[in-house]
């Protein structure tokens, strides 16, 4: 991967912002995060520039000014009860910003929400601005209009660098060969941590120093796998390996070359040329016909981390609640960008969000959630969405501005079919011309590419049994075993087709000269690979 491109949210950038709000009056702020302590001390610095004190509350401490040095604030505080509280501000004549810990709970109550929309509008014409500080969103539609929602991004690159920096140097002075890494090792180090907060990431970097005493190179796997780890923990997004390659997905030319310049578009060089980076693309098709394959094969080819993302367990509400979900994992996948973010058959994930079900509107919310970050998203996460079912999917999604194409994968023709025949016996090191794959490819008329990988491997099984290498015979033995899903779906394949025609891009260029040519350039690329990787 080339240089890291800028995020574009990261937390400078939303101080700012926080501090034109609060100069502007804004009078209550709602703060998205979990790093509370980060997140003080940017205040208090902001807080500092405008000349007003900072204080903090939370319900078991109270009220207490907050001060730089590093001890918690001794004694305990006043006003402990959220209602004394929001009085105490709206007397008080100091110039100040109340940090609020942990306050959504309060929310639910009526009372403490009537006080504080009275103190919202009584404090626009003061020097005090109230900020809620939340991991979780609870705003009751009565305080909409008077509360701003801000979302604390996690830490960029130079955060983390900072912090990696900050570490090593404790260590480095109580033990001068502890720490063992050149500035590129630190780079690709941090990088490796981009994605989780900084108490995470400081947890992640001690462990790595605990583990073997020495900190150096050989521990970016150890971070990588604790960061696997820990996204894992939300459960909706899972880190993915890919060795995928795009030469060794059969036919799909239109798609490749589209995806080839898009590839190009994701570079910092584009930016300056004034393009904005790529949004996404939807891949609609047949089962079986790529469309996995092709969304694990970009992030390979684009040498973009591949972040899987889960929008069934989202909705489930089965991990907790499905808003913070949404937000941790658009957050955590713009940290970690340039990403490739992969939601496979978003149509599954998606068939609780049209609001119908009996969670009062939560996924329809959250689906809404997803599209306005789509829209909006200026941050380098290129969304590739996969789905089998097009009369499964909302007609918000297809809109125009989501993504930018939408492709219809279908079965592959006769040059394709032999193309991909030939990818899978080189893939399991047989010489494709050993074989007539002409008369193959003409027996297996509406065989998916999965299913012609299925008749290898069936012949190679064949062979195997009868103690014999692979022939043609087998193979043809093996096209007559398999019954192609295409026979059994024929109805919706003709459905699928016909709303494609008018909406969709194919993903193949039709015609058999072009299968051929890019059929030898792409065999020629596979076994160039498979040389390198030796396989
Ligand atoms: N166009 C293709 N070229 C090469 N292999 C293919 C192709 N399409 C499918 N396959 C094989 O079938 C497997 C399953 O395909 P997949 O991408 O999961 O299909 P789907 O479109 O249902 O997501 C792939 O892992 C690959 O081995
Ligand atoms: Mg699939």
């Amino acid at each position: 991967m080339g240089t890291p491109l800028p995020n574009t949210n990261t937390l400078n950038h939303t101080m700012k912002e926080i501090d034109v709000f609060i100069r502007a009056r804004y009078p209550v702020l709602y703060l998205l995060t979990h790093e509370e302590s980060r997140l003080e001390k940017h205040l208090y610095r902001l807080a500092a520039n405008q000349k007003k004190q900072l204080h903090l509350w939370s319900a078991p401490t109270g009220l207490t000014a907050y001060s730089d040095r590093s001890e918690r604030p001794t004694g305990r505080g006043e006003y402990n009860d959220p209602i004394e509280l929001l009085r105490h501000i709206q007397q008080s004549k100091q110039q100040a910003l109340y940090l609020l810990k942990d306050f959504h709970p309060f929310l639910n109550d009526p009372h403490v929400v009537r006080c504080l929309r009275e103190l919202a509008s009584d404090l626009k014409e003061t020097y005090k601005t109230v900020l809620i500080c939340s991991p979780e969103l609870n705003l009751p539609i009565s305080l909409e209009k008077d509360i701003t929602i801000i979302d604390i991004p996690l830490p960029d690159f130079r955060e983390l660098y900072q912090l990696l920096t900050d570490i090593c140097k404790v260590v480095h002075s109580t033990n001068k060969d502890a720490v063992q890494l050149n500035k590129n090792d630190a780079i690709e180090i941090v990088r490796a941590t981009q994605g989780l907060t900084l108490s995470e990431a400081e947890n992640v970097f001690s462990k790595a120093v605990v583990n073997d005493a020495v900190f150096d190179k050989k521990d970016i796997q150890l971070i990588l796998k604790e960061k696997q780890q820990i996204i894992r923990k939300s459960q909706i997004l899972d880190f993915y390996p890919s060795d995928s390659k795009l030469a060794e997905v059969g036919g799909l030319n239109n798609l490749k070359d589209w995806l080839r310049r898009r590839g190009k578009a994701f570079s910092g060089d584009a930016q300056k040329f004034g393009l904005t980076p790529p949004k996404g693309v939807l891949l609609l098709g047949v089962p079986g016909c790529g469309k996995s394959l092709t969304a694990k094969a970009i992030a390979a080819a684009w040498h973009t981390p591949l972040v899987k993302l889960d929008l069934g367990r989202i909705f489930s509400g089965l991990v907790g609640s499905s808003e913070e979900n949404m937000r941790r994992a658009i957050k955590v996948a713009e940290s970690v960008a340039p990403a490739v973010l992969w939601i496979d058959e978003i149509e599954k994930g998606l068939s609780g969000s049209s609001g119908s079900t009996s969670d009062s509107g939560t996924s329809a919310r959250v689906f809404g959630t997803f599209l306005t970050w789509m829209q909006e998203k200026t941050a380098h996460v290129f969304v590739v969405a996969t789905a089998n079912r097009i009369d499964a999917l909302p007609p918000e999604l297809l809109r125009r501005g989501r993504f930018d194409e939408i492709f219809f994968i279908d079965l592959p023709g006769e040059g394709i079919r032999k193309n991909i025949l030939e990818i899978h016996l080189l893939k399991r090191k047989r010489n494709p011309n050993h074989f007539d794959l002409d008369e193959l490819a003409a027996l297996t008329n509406g065989f998916s590419g999965a299913e012609l990988e299925h008749c290898v491997e069936e012949a190679l099984f064949r062979a195997f049994d009868q103690n014999k290498e692979l022939t043609q015979g087998d193979l043809l033995q093996a096209t007559k075993t398999i019954i192609p899903l295409s026979k059994s779906y024929r109805e919706e394949l003709t459905r699928s087709r016909e709303w494609a025609s008018h909406r969709a891009r194919p993903a193949d260029t039709p015609g058999p000269q072009n299968d051929s040519n890019s059929r030898k350039l792409e065999l020629f690329d596979a076994q160039k690979e498979n040389r390198k990787t030796g396989s």
